[in-house]
């Protein structure tokens, strides 16, 4: 679970289930039974859905995961299988820039916009030459508690300065010698991006009122960017960083009546999780009502260019945003398929209106700007946990999303994409985070981390696609669009997991699982997903890592591998205490993986007793290709 929810971390059980439940319920455990009891069975069961033949063939093993799997584990360590290796590459406060200054918690802001960013998250291996390239990592977010040596006891205008270089981004280049990949501190693309680094909002809402500050009366220049959650990358080689929780930067130094447009996004007066308004204007509410609204974009950025100003695409829509999955479609189109994590939130797709040129990068550069956002509504197929799906536009002018109901333009469709979701009638999610397409087959899918308000709240009533009351465990989504065709409205989908816990709950408990869930691979909270090159589907997990109670036996956060075909998955890495496993990207001869330690708590990777998010890389003793 994200060390920044504000929401408490019990899953209450709830002791009465509801009729439609039970219902639900009754098709998770007789999938999960025939599928262990009657392989013929099972096949006739899942007949209806060509996606879900893929998990019926479960029962012969993964010709594309080539480790031992390894145990769930408790120690404050990264443990990997047998013949791998994890050493770390970059942490928190290491030098980016020659003659940086040592980290320590009472750097000055300057000292920390010359290091490696906090809490790395999602990342991107650029690749310049056999021996060169260039790695763009989010730095989600920053902790106090490590931050100051006061813990944040006390705040002060210096210190909100240094939070605000802590987060953003960081570009580094990496070399490629005797020991691998490594960083090279006096790379000349080096460069860190923070929370006051010049950007241009670009797309349909650029220069809205809604978006005109003080500061920026033409509402096309903004000033950083913070909450860089995961990511996404561009075949014309730039890099996505996506704007998450920005909520939390934001309050007032009074009392005053939050617009409901902005409470939609979490935006609230008083206190804020990092107190920037405290000594920065620009993030009181009051004083920039419209400041928040610059936040929770996708965020393009030419790491080859050091020089070069970000651009906000808001064509692809404003919210909570996780990753940015790209994919070229069949007919040369940009599909962009993203997550907004947030319990109730939905799942969205953008289309670019030009194609993708291949032979002419240049001419690629602003295809994120034009283009039609959706959002997904998952239908039920006879009452079982597949059905068809159905992308619905969001555009001014069409489904609703007129001035009667709110909208008087595009750039309000996108500004608030929320309340525009709510307006065409969108499926409410477990809180999407990661989107992967697999590149070997025209399936996508999605985490859905968890939602313990599934089936409670009134407003998240139960649906085939978020099926499971109190969903404590969380799952992954799939489809697969219509004729192979990403910009098509139509798509057929299934479960590929339900995350549970069979050695606690009997198979006929939704909280067992699905029936490739079992005591030797089990985790709660999927977040970040990936594929390598040979289509296997790379799983990490931001959840309870307790170890008791509905989480006994799922240890600390872990990476697993599954094999997107027959469903089979297996543990690959276990994180050390406190941590979240976050941010995954191979070389491309996917000989070397880097893997983000987010926020851990006890003694790794210290500097000064602090424990620091780090970046592994993982390689293999023989060196071969990692999961192989
Ligand atoms: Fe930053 Fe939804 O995780
Ligand atoms: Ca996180
Ligand atoms: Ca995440
Ligand atoms: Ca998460």
């Amino acid at each position: 679970m994200s060390h920044i929810e504000h929401d408490d971390h019990s899953n209450n059980l709830l002791s009465t289930p509801s009729d439609f439940s039970k219902i639900i319920d009754n098709s998770l455990s007789r999938r999960r039974f025939l599928q262990t009891t009657a392989a013929g069975s099972s096949i006739a069961f899942f007949a209806t859905s060509p996606l879900a033949n893929a998990m019926t063939k479960k029962h012969s093993d993964s010709t594309v995961i080539g480790f031992n799997p390894i145990a769930a584990s408790t120690s404050d360590t990264v443990v990997v299988p047998k013949g791998y290796l994890a050493q770390p590459l970059i942490a928190w406060g290491d030098s980016i820039k020659p003659k940086a200054t040592l980290f320590s918690q009472t750097n000055s802001a300057t000292d920390q916009e010359n290091q490696f960013g906090d809490n790395n998250d999602g990342m991107t291996f650029l690749p310049l030459s056999q021996s060169r390239a260039v790695l763009a990592v989010n730095n989600e977010s920053t902790d106090y508690a490590t931050l100051f040596n006061d813990h944040g006891k006390t705040l002060t205008a210096e210190k909100v300065r240094r939070s605000q270089a802590a987060v953003g981004v960081s570009i580094v280049e990496l070399r490629n010698d005797q020991q691998g990949w490594n960083v090279n501190v006096d790379g000349r693309l080096n460069r860190r991006i923070t929370a006051y680094t010049p950007m241009e909002l670009t797309g349909p809402a650029a220069g809205d009122q809604h978006l005109k500050t003080n500061a920026d009366p033409t509402g096309t220049q903004v000033l950083g960017t913070f909450n860089n959650c995961a990511n996404g990358s561009t075949p014309w080689g730039t890099y996505l960083t996506c704007e998450e929780n920005f909520d939390g930067f934001f309050g007032s130094k009074n009392n005053i009546k939050v617009p409901k447009k902005d409470a939609r996004y979490g935006i609230k007066s008083g206190d804020s999780d990092f107190n920037w308004h405290q000594f920065d204007e620009r993030f009181d509410i009051q004083k920039e009502p419209n400041e928040n609204h610059r936040h929770g974009w996708v965020v393009e950025i030419d790491p080859m260019n050091p020089n070069s100003k970000p651009k906000k695409r808001t064509a692809l829509g404003r919210f909570k945003h996780e990753n940015a999955a790209l994919t070229i479609n069949q007919d040369d189109k940009i599909v962009v398929y993203l997550g907004d994590d947030e319990r109730g939130e939905h799942l969205y797709k953008f289309v670019s209106k030009a194609k993708y040129n291949a032979s002419k990068p240049e001419a690629n550069r602003d295809l994120l700007d034009e283009g039609t956002l959706y959002v997904a509504k998952f239908s039920a197929q006879d009452g079982e946990l597949n059905g068809n799906g159905e992308w619905l536009e969001l555009t001014f002018g069409k489904n609703g999303l007129t001035p009667e109901n709110g909208f008087n333009n595009q750039a309000e469709v996108v500004i608030f994409a929320r309340q525009a979701a709510t307006q065409v009638g969108a499926t409410t999610m477990d809180r999407p985070e990661w989107v992967a397409v697999n590149p070997k087959s025209d399936q996508v899918f999605c985490t859905l981390t968890n939602n313990k308000n599934r089936g409670v709240k009134e407003n998240q009533a139960l649906n085939a696609a978020n099926p499971r009351e109190n969903n404590i465990y969380g799952h992954i989504i799939r489809w697969e669009p219509k004729n192979g065709n990403h910009a098509a409205n139509q798509f057929t989908w299934d479960i590929y997991v339900m995350a549970g816990n069979p050695e606690k709950y009997d198979a006929k408990n939704p909280r067992s699982g699905s029936q490739n869930i079992n005591k030797d691979n089990m985790f709660n909270s999927p977040d970040g997903i990936g594929f390598d090159n040979a289509g296997r589907l790379w799983i990490q997990t931001d959840g309870d890592y307790s170890n008791s109670g509905d989480f006994a036996g799922m240890g600390n956060n872990q990476m697993l591998c599954g094999d997107p075909n027959t469903g089979e998955i297996k543990r690959f890495l276990t994180g050390p205490t406190g941590c979240e496993i976050t941010g995954l990207t191979f070389s491309p001869d996917n000989k070397t993986l880097l893997v983000g330690i987010q926020h851990p708590t006890g003694n790794f990777s210290t500097m000064d007793g602090v424990p620091r998010s780090t970046v592994m890389k993982i390689t293999r003793e023989d060196g071969g290709v990692i999961g192989a």
